[in-house]
């Protein structure tokens, strides 16, 4: 039987909430709560046996009691009751369910999860969890979850395994300035997995990257299979790369982590980009949400400190992407700009006192160049230095980029600084220009950009 399309997932004309409570220390309040304050329009029913209206909304003593369909359900009772609550799903032909008890499979309950997924197999009904948070849909202003915290909207769709980390997610992102359109968690994933949400994901006009935290996936061919499919850049944290690691998962929600290097070489042969941690993945958000990709894999560096040019070179070399000498012609015009005492290099030294002219000129250079396919601008907040200037020569090329679309190569900041510089780097962070705080992560953002470059080209939409 072909199942529900997760298009009335994400915008329900209708919501229940079985397990709504006046308590406001619930879970079952909170999910109530958190659909009312979205001000999204739809019919919303809260489901108790003990009570005749919830924060102001005539209440159900059961689901089939509610005389209209209904698109979704969240569970909030015990595990033990779920099942039952499962029942009336089936019998109002609801479309879909989100169970947010825990107590399945990751507690050892492997049997409970099993009778749900029998009782749905016949079924056009979906189910997201058991053990979720739910979903924020910054998007179309919906929120199905009971945690706090409202995203900034964007198009970045994050999913997560873990329900925590999908909330502490939302915090980052709104810190790095990184707009999210839907943010779900899929906890043990008995029904709607990584695979399903990617190929919704790949089809939805406002997610533009896909970003996920996975500790385990059911069905490795499938999971593959939806990344390689998939229209859009997905970025993939797997959890349980250690002994400890894998130990974690089995108690958290009850999979298995497999092999950590059948996973990376799978993830990198799918096209997907496999990122250390949480943060490395917003930085590559950050720099695929307002840069284009890199067409090749050769970085212009241009930098007041010798030695952060030297770290970054490391890096970038480091990470599959090359630091390449300059051509004459760069040379000679760089060589123009510089003075008397340094030669042009790559990475191109700028010397300590620097101001906007020289960063701009020779980034603009570098960009010129058919020998580049993306520069890094970088800063050490030295006795000379004169951050104010390398920040407004950043914002003024990448507004320009923005607007004459010039050049279709990317720009991507690092600096090296204590206090005086971070609200400079605030400003430019709030403007979306993808800045960073350490070579490393710039040269990891930039490989980001170069695989997505990589994954176009073999889609054939640029050359
Ligand atoms: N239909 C509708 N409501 C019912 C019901 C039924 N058949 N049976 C009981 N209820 C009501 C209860 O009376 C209660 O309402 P009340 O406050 O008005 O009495 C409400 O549902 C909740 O039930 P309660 O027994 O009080 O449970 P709880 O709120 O303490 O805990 C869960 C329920 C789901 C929150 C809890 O079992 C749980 O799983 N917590 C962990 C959730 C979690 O962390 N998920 C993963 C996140 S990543």
């Amino acid at each position: 039987m072909e199942k529900h399309s997760l298009d009335s997932f994400f915008k329900p004309k209708s919501i229940a909430v079985v397990g709504a409570s006046r308590d406001s220390r619930k879970i079952g309040h909170a999910a109530l709560k958190n659909i009312l304050i979205s001000d999204y329009k739809c019919d919303l029913y809260p489901i108790n046996p003990h009570e005749k209206e919830i924060l102001g909304i005539p209440c159900y003593p059961r689901l089939t009691d509610v005389p209209k369909p209904i698109d979704l359900v969240l569970i909030c009772v015990p595990a033990k009751i779920v099942p039952q609550i499962m029942r009336d799903c089936v019998e109002k032909k609801v479309k879909h369910v989100i169970i947010i008890s825990s107590g399945f499979s990751e507690a050892g309950n492997k049997e409970l999860e099993e009778e749900i997924k029998e009782m749905i197999k016949d079924t056009k009904i979906r189910v997201l969890g058991p053990n979720t948070m739910g979903y924020k849909n910054a998007s179309d202003g919906l929120d199905a979850s009971f945690v706090f915290g409202v995203p900034r909207k964007g198009n970045l769709s994050l999913i997560s395994q873990s329900g925590a980390l999908g909330v502490g997610m939302i915090y980052l992102a709104n810190n790095e300035f990184v707009g999210v359109s839907k943010v779900i968690g899929v906890g043990n994933k008995l029904d709607i997995d990584d695979d399903d949400l990617i190929e919704y994901f790949s089809r939805d006009p406002d997610t533009k990257v896909i970003g996920l935290y996975i500790e385990a996936v059911k069905d490795g061919r499938r999971f593959m299979n939806s990344i390689k499919a998939c229209k859009k850049p997905v970025l993939v944290v797997k959890a349980g790369r250690s002994r400890a690691g894998a130990r974690a998962t089995a108690s958290h929600t009850g999979s298995m982590a497999g092999s950590d290097r059948i996973y990376s070489a799978a993830i990198k042969q799918a096209g997907g980009i496999r990122c250390r941690d949480i943060v490395e993945l917003f930085d590559i958000a950050r720099a695929l949400a307002g840069q284009p990709p890199m067409r090749g894999n050769r970085v212009g560096i241009v930098t007041n400190g010798g030695g952060l040019g030297i770290l970054l070179a490391d890096a970038c070399e480091g990470n599959g992407l090359t630091v390449p000498k300059l051509s004459r012609e760069t040379y000679e015009k760089i060589d123009k700009i510089l003075p008397d005492l340094v030669k042009p290099n790559n990475p191109v030294d700028l010397v300590a006192d620097a101001g906007f002219y020289r960063y701009e000129a020779c980034t603009k250079i570098l960009l010129e160049d058919k020998n580049i396919d993306g520069v890094i601008v970088a800063s050490v907040h030295a006795g000379y230095a004169r951050p104010r200037e390398f920040t407004a020569a950043i914002l003024k090329m990448v507004y320009e980029q923005k607007l004459h679309e010039t050049h279709q190569k990317p720009i991507l900041a690092t600096w090296v600084g204590g206090r005086e510089y971070e609200d400079l780097v605030y400003d430019l962070k709030s403007a979306g220009v993808p800045i960073y705080p350490s070579s490393w992560r710039t040269a990891r953002a930039m490989w980001g950009l170069h695989m997505e470059g990589q994954r176009l080209k073999r889609e054939g939409l640029i050359e």
